[in-house]
């Protein structure tokens, strides 16, 4: 991966890419919290939400893009949760058939997980990034003073990101982040940088072996399949979804994998810990129906990502009506 890393203030965004050179993509929230550090820059400003990363606001972006006379010689920074950077990135690489971008992610979910890897894109209709490309970002700006200003909703959500990589991947993070609740929660910025760090190595590794999802990347979807049902039919945030999902994820694990019934208790522990849901209050009934429509589906089974013990995934096909014995979802 091609990309620069920086952990360092917004205030030294310019060091990467001198004002006159660079058009930022923000919204409304990030330029109403942080305008004075925005001030140097020229702007397209969005509105705040998922609703924003649509062909309309592309359309808006490319709009600007030429009214400003950008060329092949304009960096595209997109500064803001992950909405801003996929859209963002999109613009940048299709506009001229690509000019330079980078990220300053400001949410921890677009810190750990959205800023990386390239994926780039917008919603169509209600295909949630069914436009998009995969293209690395130049540069990306990590700023762990952002997450004070993050409503805190935002901020939980990701928490269940960084503690997917440590369960999946990583026993040591996994052990930092049992330790540090308090910390975490108080946003100790120190913390918070290594954490990031450490999320992000262990995604960049992924990109790096399997840019396209044939197969290592698909790990990082760890909860999610469930989770997805979760959120579609229960609307609640992402991170919260993933979190019942990643719980439902560790029961299967027991029955399907051998895991120990006292990694599930710590990871439920762990997540009620940060304020996030473990059980569903839906009917499995209807999160099987929903279950059997997820995209991934191939045949009869769906690929669960499922885990050894903390650190050991595994890939086991599994019919989603087996699930249902898991009453507790
Ligand atoms: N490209 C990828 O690989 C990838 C991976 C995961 C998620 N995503 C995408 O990321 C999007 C979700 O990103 P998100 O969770 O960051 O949500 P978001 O971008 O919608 O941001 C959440 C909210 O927080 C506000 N906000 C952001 N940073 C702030 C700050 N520092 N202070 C105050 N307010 C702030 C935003 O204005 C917004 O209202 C989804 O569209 C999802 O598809 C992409």
């Amino acid at each position: 991966m091609k990309t620069q890393f920086h952990f360092f203030s917004i205030d030294r965004l310019a060091e990467i890419v001198p004002a006159g050179k660079c058009i930022v993509i923000t919204d409304k929230n990030i330029l109403f919290n942080y305008e004075q550090q925005l001030s140097p820059f020229t702007k397209i400003v969005l509105e705040a939400g998922e609703e924003e990363k649509s062909f309309e606001s592309l359309n808006l972006i490319i709009d600007q893009l030429i009214r400003h006379e950008a060329d092949k010689t304009t960096a595209l920074v997109g500064i803001g949760g992950g909405v801003i950077t996929d859209i963002a990135g999109f613009a940048a690489s299709i506009y001229m058939r690509g000019i330079p971008f980078g990220f300053v992610p400001t949410t921890l979910l677009a810190q750990v997980d959205a800023s990386i890897g390239g994926k780039n894109g917008v919603n169509y209709d209600h295909f949630k990034n069914l436009l998009g490309v995969i293209k690395q970002p130049d540069f990306i700006l990590i700023d762990a003073e952002f997450l004070k200003t993050l409503p805190e909703t935002e901020y939980r959500s990701g928490l269940a990101e960084i503690v997917k990589y440590g369960l999946i991947f990583d026993k040591a993070l996994f052990n930092l982040i049992q330790k540090n609740v308090k910390n975490i929660l108080e946003k100790e910025k120190e913390l918070l940088e290594e954490i990031i760090h450490r999320c992000m190595d262990i995604k960049k590794a992924i990109v790096e072996k399997d840019e396209f999802e044939a197969n290592e990347r698909k790990i990082l979807n760890f909860g999610h399949t469930i989770g997805h049902a979760i959120e579609r039919i229960e609307r609640i945030p992402h991170g919260f979804a993933v979190s019942i999902g990643m719980a439902a994820a560790c029961r299967l694990s027991e029955a399907y994998a051998g895991l120990s019934h006292d990694v599930t208790f710590q990871l439920t522990d762990l997540l009620i810990k940060f304020g996030l849901p473990v059980i569903s209050k839906t009917d499995p009934d209807i999160i099987l129906s929903n279950l059997k429509m997820d995209k991934k589906k191939r045949g009869e089974v769906i690929d669960f990502i499922l885990i050894k013990d903390i650190g050991e995934p595994i890939i086991v096909p599994i019919k989603p009506e087996e699930i249902l014995s898991f009453q507790r979802i």
